[in-house]
Order: C-alpha cells, then sequence, then structure tokens
C-alpha cells in the first residue's frame, strides 16, 4: 500500500471503532491469508452459497449465454478467480472482452494471468478499482456490442441497504446503453441453514473473523490483543441479515495510528454484515436503481438467485 492510502486506511478504521457501535469494513479481512481462508470457507460443508451459484450457472448456462448474446463485455466486480466465472466465459458467444476489477492489485493481476492461459484469445483488461465508485472502463481492441456487469457471490449482501442501492446505481451506469448486469443473491430461509453457515464445525469462519485482528496489527502496527476475541455470527431476522461480530472478553486499550480506543469487557466489534434477500424484495432494490428484473435463477430449495437485469 502507498503512504497514503495507508493513512487513509488507517483513518477510516479508527472513525469506526469511534462509532457507537464499533465497526470495521468487511474489507479488511482479505490479506493474503483472509483470501485463503475464505476459498477454504467457500469449500465447507456448511456454506451452501458457493456450491449453489455454481450448480445454478451451470444448469441454465446456455439460456445465460444467450440472453448476453454475442460480442459482449464482461465487466466482473471482484478478481474473478471463480468457478462460475470460468462456467461463464467458456459459454459466452464470440466474447469481445473481459474485464476484472478488484481493489487488490495482487490478486487481480495474478487471477487475470490465470485466465489468460486459460483462454488464450480472449482479451482481458484488468482494472485496480474500488468498484463501489465510478470507474473508467479499458478500451478494448474490438468494441464491444454491450456490457455484461457481472457480480457473483452475494457480495452485495455485504453492503447495507443503502450502500447496496447506490452500488447498484453505479452498475447501471456502468453497464451503459443496451448493457445488463448478472448478479448472484443470497435468499432468506430457515435461520439454522443460515447460522450454521456462519457458525461452522470445523472453525474456519471463526479463524477468518479473527485474522482481520491479525492482518491490522501488522499492515497498520495496531496492538489487538488477540486472544481475547471470539468469533459471534447469529442471524437478524427482522433486518434479514447475518451480523457478524468479534466479541472481547477483557477491556483492553488499542493503540492504532496516533489513535487510542477502549474496548470494554463484553464489546463487540462489527466485522460483516452479510444480507439475505427474498426474491421480490432484490427485484424491487434492483428498480430502485433503475434496472428492469428480466429473468431470476434459483436452485430448486430457493436457498440462492442469479438475476439478470437489464436497462
Ligand atoms: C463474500 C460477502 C459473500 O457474506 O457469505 C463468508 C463472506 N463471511 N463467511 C458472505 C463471508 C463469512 C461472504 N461474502
Amino acid at each position: 500500500m502507498t503512504a497514503v492510502a495507508t493513512d487513509n486506511a488507517v483513518r477510516e478504521i479508527v472513525r469506526g471503532l469511534r462509532q457507537d457501535e464499533k465497526m470495521i469494513s468487511p474489507k479488511f479481512f482479505y490479506d493474503e491469508r483472509g483470501s485463503q481462508l475464505f476459498d477454504e470457507i467457500t469449500a465447507l460443508p456448511e456454506y451452501y452459497p458457493t456450491e449453489t451459484e455454481l450448480a445454478i450457472m451451470q444448469d441454465n448456462i446456455d439460456e445465460i449465454a444467450a440472453l448476453i448474446g454475442p460480442q459482449a463485455s464482461l465487466i466482473e466486480y471482484g478478481s474473478g478467480s471463480s468457478l462460475k466465472t470460468r462456467v461463464l466465459l467458456q459459454h459466452l458467444i464470440d466474447q469481445a472482452v473481459y474485464v476484472p476489477v478488484d481493489i487488490s492489485e495482487d490478486h487481480l493481476l495474478a487471477s487475470a494471468a490465470e485466465i489468460r492461459e486459460e483462454f488464450p484469445g480472449l482479451e482481458v483488461l484488468p482494472v485496480v478499482a474500488d468498484f463501489t465508485k465510478h470507474f473508467n472502463l479499458p478500451n478494448p481492441a474490438v468494441m464491444p456490442r454491450r456490457n455484461i456487469v457481472y457480480f457473483p457471490g452475494s457480495t452485495i449482501g455485504n453492503f447495507p441497504k443503502d450502500e447496496a442501492c447506490e452500488l447498484l446505481r453505479v452498475m447501471y451506469d456502468e453497464a451503459g446503453e443496451d448493457g445488463a448486469m448478472l448478479i448472484g443473491v443470497d435468499l432468506q430461509k430457515d435461520p439454522a441453514v443460515i447460522e450454521a453457515a456462519y457458525n461452522d464445525a470445523a472453525g474456519v469462519t471463526a479463524e477468518f473473523n479473527l485474522n482481520m485482528l491479525r492482518h491490522l496489527n501488522r499492515e497498520f502496527g495496531s496492538d489487538f490483543d488477540l486472544d481475547s476475541w471470539q468469533h459471534d455470527a447469529q442471524y437478524n431476522e427482522n433486518k434479514g441479515r447475518v451480523e457478524i461480530r468479534l466479541m472481547n472478553d477483557s477491556r483492553q486499550t488499542v493503540n492504532i495510528g496516533d489513535a487510542t480506543v477502549v474496548v470494554e469487557e463484553g464489546e463487540g466489534i462489527l466485522t460483516e454484515y452479510s444480507h439475505k434477500y427474498t426474491l421480490e424484495g432484490f427485484a424491487e432494490m434492483a428498480a430502485g436503481a433503475g434496472f428492469k428484473t428480466a429473468r431470476v435463477w434459483t436452485d430448486p430449495d430457493e436457498l440462492f438467485s442469479v438475476h439478470y437485469c437489464t436497462r
């Protein structure tokens, strides 16, 4: 990270720790170990979203490819290291260009290199950017017929409702004339199924959550006492979201940058929301950003959904 980026990150973290309910953004999960732990999460028996979304894509890929049509530019929000992306890239017709967009440069360039090797002849133009803000699209060699903004994994669920609406609006603009959005959205369901997915028996999610503090201590020189924190994930059925926290079991004073923050015994830090939607609820939110929901696919148990929305 550049010195300016580090300063900004520290300022953002301190601001979050000074709120009534302390919070740290889930983007700070993802150092190298965090990315590796997340990959492990996606393979856990309790964590249904990844395999369910992949199955939805595989089962409907011909229809998806036909809706997208030939010579499209596929713009992915996220680094594009997933199997779902590969299924799409294998089936799109005469694809013009693939544009993965991610803030983590190392991860992005490494996965772009892999995609290039697997799909020779496909133009791959990675963009290092924060996709929650407007960014400029690269100029491909072949002018695409339309843009498809692809946002898999239900990462939209990380964002509070107002920020999710705002992000959908950015995606609408980024899609441009005749463009469309293809997005993975996790669904509301039996709370027991959801809670199990975020409290796995092997403790990988707990480790992923705790790793955030280890990451902050290393990257930003904070001094969280790593031994006094416990993973806590609960489904708030009223709000339709999993709330993930780190709970502190002994009072401590944490130094970060030139700030000092006191965390009381029993106090928590909110590290992540994972919003779950109803099919109607998501369509309504997409409509608020200007999208028309043209097609929705789900698995037979309606655990997860993939939405194709046009302008
Ligand atoms: C990457 C945001 C989709 O919300 O399920 C998984 C992150 N956190 N287990 C999710 C996550 C804990 C994941 N997203």
